[in-house]
């Protein structure tokens, strides 16, 4: 069976993992082979899911619920879905997201107590729509939380949750890239940013 071309590309991994770095270093490589790219975020892409990321990025750990935030970071994906991703498919670009339902199957699905089946019901009953490909930036959680602290923003709800969750956290996206190893693409993300961009290049050139 041959895999359908990679339109729509999420990055995945725990905090400070180079996500955003090699987001944009994707998508100047994939321009500079001629394709016309969109680079997107979650939560937020759209106007309306960038005000739900302040409210569930800023603030303390306990300000809402595990369940709570799955219907938040879902409304904040519909309406960037809707808004955002689909427009740019249909109009023939690449849709590159820097996170997307990976995370709240992780976030929001093992973290806080088992709410998978949560999640992925909601997912089917309201987004419906997976990655074509998904690349994995695996890395030493350790590593990641503290570039991610350096970094000193409003945005920390989650790195606030500490080092024993992001462990957690990437036990949990290995899982899933084990379950779907025909969309996962894992890559060792505890290298310099050139040759983890070469990879993830590759990657993607195999699957457009
Ligand atoms: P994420 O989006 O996954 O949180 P970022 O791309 O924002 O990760 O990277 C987090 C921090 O680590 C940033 O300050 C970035 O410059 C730095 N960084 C990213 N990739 C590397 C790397 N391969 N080696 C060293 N530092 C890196
Ligand atoms: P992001 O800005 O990508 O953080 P980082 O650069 O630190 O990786 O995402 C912000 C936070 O939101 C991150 O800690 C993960 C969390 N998150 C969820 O908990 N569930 C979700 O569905 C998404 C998309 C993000």
């Amino acid at each position: 069976m041959s895999l359908s071309p990679a339109r729509f590309i999420t990055l995945e991994g725990v905090d400070g993992s180079g996500k955003s770095t090699q987001a944009r270093l994707l998508k100047d490589a994939l321009e500079a082979l001629g394709h016309d790219v969109l680079l997107t975020r979650e939560p937020g892409g759209s106007p309306g899911a960038e005000e739900i990321r302040a409210l569930v990025l800023e603030g303390k750990t306990d300000r809402w619920s595990a369940e709570t935030e799955i219907l938040l970071f879902t409304a904040a994906r519909r309406d960037h879905l809707e808004r955002t991703i689909l427009p740019a498919l249909a109009a023939g670009q690449i849709v590159i997201c820097d996170r997307f339902v990976d995370s709240t199957r992780v976030y929001q699905g093992i973290s806080r107590g088992d709410l998978r089946e949560v999640v992925d019901k909601l997912h089917a009953l309201m987004i419906g729509r997976e990655a074509d490909l998904t690349l994995l930036f695996d890395m030493d959680p350790a590593l990641g939380l503290s570039r991610a602290k350096a970094r000193q923003t409003v945005e920390e709800r989650f790195e606030d949750f500490g080092l024993q969750m992001q462990v957690k956290m990437r036990a949990g996206f290995l899982a899933l890239a084990e379950a779907a190893p025909e969309r996962f693409a894992v890559i060792d993300a505890g290298r310099d940013i050139a040759a983890i961009g070469a990879d993830a290049l590759t990657a993607v050139k195999a699957r457009l």
